[in-house]
């Protein structure tokens, strides 16, 4: 199997058709890629991994040296998925080159196909300026968490008609400063149809409706690790408790020196 391309994906659209939807889940070490990689068209490291493998409370504290090791992790345990890269917090807002020299340098640790920022219209230049220099990008708009100082928490945007037309004229930015996908997160149904009508590259939906071009969760939230989880998200399994369930029992074996047994014991020849 050949990695699929950045190009590939953008071809999942054309003339405002989906011609085969976007799967992408979230991946943050060699092994939950490896696990992923044939089911999914692209990996996403994204740095939600602050909260899930950090304990942050945010990915504001996210950095570029997160990113980067886990990065080389997702792209070592894969071969066919495209691999993204989220550009953390304070890596790329100051001006496009600040955002290329960091994109370069997951580009160049990672083996990463592509990276993700989040904004909008305020980020196109940095799109356009990436994208000519042979850095292909992917935008995340609507419910963007980085932002979430500014936003005062992570509910659902775009209820009001102003905040509407904001989250379209974005989308629209980010597509003709050439982005080749983009993440459309935390919006009511009506605008994930107008931003995904509006925009000639793949959108890509996280709590915005099956109107989208493709779907994106993380993969610790589909999988039922945490108890707590946005309406959004469908558990596809209850992995906490597999994982409570088998340290209770190794306990239980410990403490009453069941384990190890024969099998898992070394004796001389
Ligand atoms: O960081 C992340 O996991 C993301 C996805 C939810 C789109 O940005
Ligand atoms: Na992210």
């Amino acid at each position: 199997m050949k990695r699929l391309t950045i190009p590939a994906i953008r071809k999942r659209k054309v003339n405002g058709i989906t011609v085969e939807p976007v799967v992408m889940l979230t991946a943050y070490t060699a092994r939950q890629a490896q696990l992923l990689d044939a089911h999914c068209d692209l990996l996403l490291v994204g740095d939600s991994l602050g909260q899930v493998i950090y304990g942050l409370p945010s990915s504001v504290p996210v950095t570029l040296d997160m990113m980067a090791a886990h990065g080389a992790a997702v792209v070592r345990g894969s071969y066919h998925a495209a691999v993204v890269v989220d550009m953390p917090f304070g890596a790329y807002e100051a001006s496009p080159q600040q955002a290329f020299e960091s994109a370069a340098r997951l580009l160049k640790e990672t083996g990463c196909a592509a990276v993700k920022l989040e904004g909008g219209a305020a980020m196109a230049d940095t799109v356009a300026f990436l994208t000519q220099r042979g850095i292909p990008v992917m935008g995340h708009v609507g419910l963007t968490p980085q932002a979430v100082n500014v936003l005062g928490g992570y509910n659902a945007r775009g209820r009001s008609d102003a905040e509407a037309a904001k989250i379209v004229a974005d989308a629209k930015a980010l597509d003709d400063a050439g982005a080749f996908a983009i993440v459309v997160e935390g919006v009511v149904e009506p605008i994930a149809i107008d931003v995904t009508k509006a925009v000639s590259c793949p959108t890509i939906g996280i709590g915005a409706s099956a109107q989208c071009d493709g779907q994106v969760l993380v993969t610790e939230d589909m999988l039922g690790m945490f108890e707590r989880v946005p309406r959004f998200v469908k558990r596809y399994e209850e992995i906490a408790e597999t994982i409570s369930a088998a340290a209770a029992r190794y306990a239980t074996e410990v403490r009453e020196r069941t384990f190890p047994g024969v099998e898992q014991t070394y004796q001389p020849k």
